[in-house]
């Protein structure tokens, strides 16, 4: 009886959910939604577990996350995965965040290739450990020709990086004769970021009660909405994300007029 009450409940929930997926269906979603994914050492904490733990269970939230966002019709997700400042963490913690992308693509890619989901990385590979670099540039292969939702990691990302790579080829590129400075504007910069493929993000959503940007795409957020949330990344559930696009479309974006 209690099992029947469960999955009745269940069934009703999941229910609510379409329904209110279609009602968001109906006005404008954001095209690029970008998330800072933070929380789970805490979450892990909170359980008296190690913050491995954490980053672990925030990896499940990245698969369901996915699959709704793709399902809504958003069309890029960029994902604050490692920044270049994670790098101060503790070794072992490292270790184990550099094995992840392994353990989700090996995982999920097949689940990915059929839901049509283009994975993609922007962030400083070279100084990735191999098994990461290999397992996200298959990935990155394997569904490049698929032109459904874009999942970008941003790993090893760091914005200030960004934008001083940026400028120093654009240097280099004036001192050769490839751009002329006086053609330099905000569209030419943008195409030496690491997003020059990308429009700019809609929405900006960081969990965990930390109403700070930690280094992520300063450039590219200038005209973002944002949505900060006390949930915990690895208790970031699809009503989560709903709420924060139901909160996106009731929100006026004016650009500097009026
Ligand atoms: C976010 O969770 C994941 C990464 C930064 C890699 P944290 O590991 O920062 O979790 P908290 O902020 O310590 O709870
Ligand atoms: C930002 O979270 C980076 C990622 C989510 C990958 P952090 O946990 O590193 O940020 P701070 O240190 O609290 O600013
Ligand atoms: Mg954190």
């Amino acid at each position: 009886m209690l099992n029947k009450i469960k999955l009745w409940k269940k069934e009703n929930n999941s229910s609510e959910l379409r329904d209110r997926i279609e009602q968001i269906k109906k006005l404008p979603v954001p095209d690029h939604v970008a998330i800072i994914m933070d929380g789970n050492g805490r979450w892990a904490k909170k359980r008296a577990l190690p913050r491995i733990a954490g980053h672990h269970e925030g990896m499940k939230v990245v698969r369901k996350t996915t699959k709704l966002a793709n399902e809504l019709g958003i069309k890029v997700l960029t994902l604050y995965a490692f920044s270049t400042e994670n790098w101060k963490r503790p070794k072992s913690e490292v270790d184990y965040l550099m094995k992840l992308p392994e353990e989700f693509l090996g995982t999920f890619l097949p689940e990915l290739m059929k839901e049509n989901v283009q994975v993609r990385m922007m962030g400083y590979r070279e100084e990735l450990p191999i098994h990461t670099r290999r397992a996200i540039e298959k990935a990155i292969e394997d569904t490049k020709e698929n032109d459904g939702l874009i999942l970008n990691f941003a790993l090893n990302y760091g914005s200030r990086a960004e934008i001083i790579d940026a400028v120093k080829h654009i240097l280099n590129d004036c001192k050769s004769g490839i751009l002329n400075e006086k053609s330099l504007d905000e569209h030419s910069f943008s195409s030496y970021l690491m997003t020059s493929q990308l429009a700019d993000p809609d929405l900006l959503i960081r969990t965990s009660g930390e109403i700070r940007l930690s280094n992520f795409m300063l450039w590219q957020l200038a005209y973002t909405e944002f949505w900060f949330t006390d949930i915990l990344w690895p208790d970031f559930k699809g009503e989560h994300l709903l709420e924060a696009i139901e909160i996106f479309q009731n929100r006026q974006r004016r650009f500097g007029g009026i």
